[in-house]
């Protein structure tokens, strides 16, 4: 019955055995429950796993995960083996952040003080991001894309089998015309605004052999949502252009830097409501490519997803929260025992809210028994 759901799929040179995904998810779990979460979810047969927001710079989170040199790439062998000891593949979410990270370790020791809140230290981040962008001098580009590189080679070493790249973050920035106010090669046009995107590409397919999934984050307008990434009408120019650098996958969402609650959207959202709320972006970005395209977004019935995935309309579907929640979904539908399943409610109060807030990270379905 879930015939399209279990079938396998290449990306690149890699097959994965399923058409499941664990979106890219910055579990707040320790690293020893980070990778327990990661072997459960692939011993329940998920074929692929994205760890997320993998800095290619020096992380000022001490959570947070980094490939800038050898140690890093050794701490995070340790979760590929994991991952790879219990079938399934993992891929390495390459990020860079648009901030000046100095200035913000500076705000950050002061959030834990108390002299500044979250919500006043992601105002200011947000609010620098233009500036940031706009003037960043072209030795800075070729020194960042560089770190992508190298960030990629790391990820080889660390036994990653696949890259993401996020489009959201500094390469959706660049991205934006609503952040971007270049008027070099690097901004002024949807073209030029991705170049910054297209060149870290190209640079990472001339040395890395990895396949890479582009995380596209898209903008739309009327009404609006998101402030990074690329226009929805800009799509069938800038799909093809992804896809002529060397791109082997799409994972594709809505753009970020906005309100949060847009891109994870909750129970109640305004007009992210339904199971697979964003899959109308994929459907623009399919109708460019012939190369897959994973849906993600308030995805958690089996029969619903396997729908989408037969009737071609996605290739791959990818989720975060439900695996929060339930880290055996795959392993519960096989077994036909759906009503085992602890379903998502998109709550977030115990995933985002516990990660937004330095409380402990979670789910509300915790502790629950059958
Ligand atoms: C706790 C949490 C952490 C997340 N961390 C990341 C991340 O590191 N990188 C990323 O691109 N998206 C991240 N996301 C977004 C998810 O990949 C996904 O796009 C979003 O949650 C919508 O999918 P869902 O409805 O299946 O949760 C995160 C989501 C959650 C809930």
């Amino acid at each position: 019955m879930y015939d399209t759901l279990l079938s396998p799929i290449q990306i690149g040179e890699i097959t994965l055995k399923n058409r499941l995904a664990f979106a890219p998810t910055t579990l707040g779990y320790s690293p020893t429950e980070q990778i327990e979460k990661y072997r459960a979810v692939a011993q329940a047969g998920t074929a692929l796993i994205t760890i997320g927001d993998i800095s290619v710079l020096p992380s000022f989170h001490q959570q947070g995960h980094s490939l800038t040199n050898e140690a890093e790439a050794g701490k995070l062998k340790i979760f590929t083996d994991a991952i790879h000891q219990a079938g399934g593949k993992v891929a390495a979410q390459l990020f860079c952040p648009d901030y000046d990270a100095v200035e913000v370790a500076k705000w950050f020791a002061d959030v834990k003080t108390g002299r500044l809140s979250a919500t006043e230290m992601r105002q200011k981040m947000n609010d620098g991001i233009g500036q940031y962008v706009t003037n960043m001098s072209l030795e800075k580009i070729t020194a960042i894309q560089n770190t992508f590189v190298s960030a990629a080679l790391l990820a080889q070493k660390a036994g990653f089998d696949l890259l993401q790249l996020h489009g959201d973050h500094l390469l959706g920035s660049f991205s934006s015309s609503l952040f971007n106010q270049r008027t070099d090669c690097y901004g002024g046009s949807p073209q030029n605004n991705l170049r910054f995107a297209l060149e870290v590409i190209t640079k990472i397919k001339d040395v890395c052999p990895l396949a890479i999934e582009y995380k596209l984050a898209i903008r739309q307008e009327n009404p609006h949502y998101g402030n990074a990434g690329i226009l929805l009408e800009d799509v069938p120019l800038l799909v093809p252009l992804l896809e002529e650098a060397g791109i082997d996958s799409f994972h594709v969402t809505i753009a970020n830097h906005g309100n949060l609650e847009d891109t994870i959207p909750t129970v109640s959202h305004a007009y992210f409501q339904r199971e697979g709320c964003f899959l109308y972006l994929a459907d623009a970005v399919k109708a460019h490519t012939s190369k897959p395209v994973c849906g993600v977004g308030k995805l958690s019935s089996p029969d619903f997803i396997n729908n989408q995935l037969s009737n071609g309309r996605i290739d791959m579907a990818a989720m975060s929260r439900q695996l929060i929640a339930d880290d055996q979904w795959l392993a519960k539908v096989v077994n036909r025992k759906h009503s085992e399943i602890n379903r998502c409610v998109c709550c977030n109060k115990r995933c985002v809210d516990a990660l937004r807030n330095h409380r402990k990270f979670g789910c509300i379905h915790e502790g629950r028994q059958f």
